[in-house]
């Protein structure tokens, strides 16, 4: 019998990313997939761990948030349907659903900005500084629009919204992408403060587009995203395909997600069953995103 058992969505960014850690907004929306975490009582005492990837850090995670919740003596394993190191948010889903499985066993009631501060501080050891933008999407379940440091806030959304997700190929460290972006910054700061804010202002136009059901305009603020993205030198010849083999088959838009440097692909369609049929007949490994109307 297990003592707690706690799931926590992956996530895509729909628009913003990067330019979020320097405080623009972002918009970023969760997945069905995600990572269970299931805790039961030790067999062998002490804190043992069963999961797949980067394991030594999983395991240095999982004993900072036991001992942060003062719980010793279970087993815990970390399962999902979640590909790993593409930008859907698999370390931030690890974070959430840690920290609310060790609330179950330690029978703390804890404040959901208790919970929130608890996955960021175990975010942080996989990410370095994260925007938390991950997280609180993992975190609320929602489609929402974030500012680093607040709460998100929810999309009001007029109709249901599908992308293809479309997993492209393997890619190193967020860490690494986001430290690139900095040298970056530091280099030239004018130049990539005019492409954040430029961002930022995408991502308030697509909020507005998206609540309103517009799918055209969203997927036009999708091109000049990734476009934007190019620029602070993010995207690959290979996303960059991607995209626009997307938008051949009829996307009102497309554009990398995550850290970039490799992972994935959004792209919006009125029906993104059919393209990710496709894809799949292709050999290519993609799935949907879908958020529906708000009620
Ligand atoms: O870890 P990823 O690929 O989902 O990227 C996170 C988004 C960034 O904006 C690149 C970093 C951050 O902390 O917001």
């Amino acid at each position: 019998m297990s003592l707690a058992k706690a799931f926590a969505p992956g996530k895509v960014i729909l628009l913003g990313e990067h330019a979020v850690v320097y405080g623009y907004p972002a918009l970023a929306g969760p997945l069905e997939q995600g990572i269970t975490v299931t805790i039961e009582p030790s067999k062998t005492g002490g804190i043992t761990f069963q999961g797949q990837e980067g394991l030594s850090l999983l395991e240095h995670v999982l004993r900072k948030c036991a001992q942060s919740f003062r719980v010793s003596n279970v087993d815990a394993s970390i399962t999902g349907d979640l590909p790993a190191s593409v930008g859907l948010g698999s370390s931030a889903a690890i974070s959430v659903a840690l920290v609310r499985a060790f609330a179950q066993v330690a029978r703390i009631n804890m404040r959901p900005q208790g919970l929130l501060d608890r996955a960021l501080e175990l975010e942080q050891e996989f990410h370095g500084s994260a925007s938390g933008v991950d997280h609180h999407v993992a975190f609320e379940r929602k489609l929402i629009r974030y500012v680093k440091g607040k709460r998100g806030q929810p999309l009001c959304l007029s109709r249901q919204i599908e992308m293809v997700v479309w997993v492209v190929e393997p890619r190193g460290s967020t860490r690494e992408r986001v430290n690139e972006v900095k040298r970056r910054y530091e280099l030239d700061s004018e130049r990539s403060k005019k492409i954040f804010q430029s961002i930022g202002e995408l991502v308030n136009e697509g909020v507005d587009a998206l609540e309103k059901g517009k799918l055209k305009e969203f997927g036009a603020t999708m091109n000049d995203n990734h476009s934007l993205l190019q620029e602070l030198g993010l995207s690959t010849p290979r996303l960059d395909d991607a995209c626009e083999r997307l938008r051949q088959m009829g996307a009102f838009g497309a554009k990398l997600t995550g850290a970039g440097g490799g992972g994935a692909v959004i792209a919006l369609f009125d029906d993104a069953d059919p393209m990710v049929s496709n894809l799949g007949a292709l050999g290519e490994k993609a799935f949907v995103a879908r958020w529906e109307a708000s009620e």
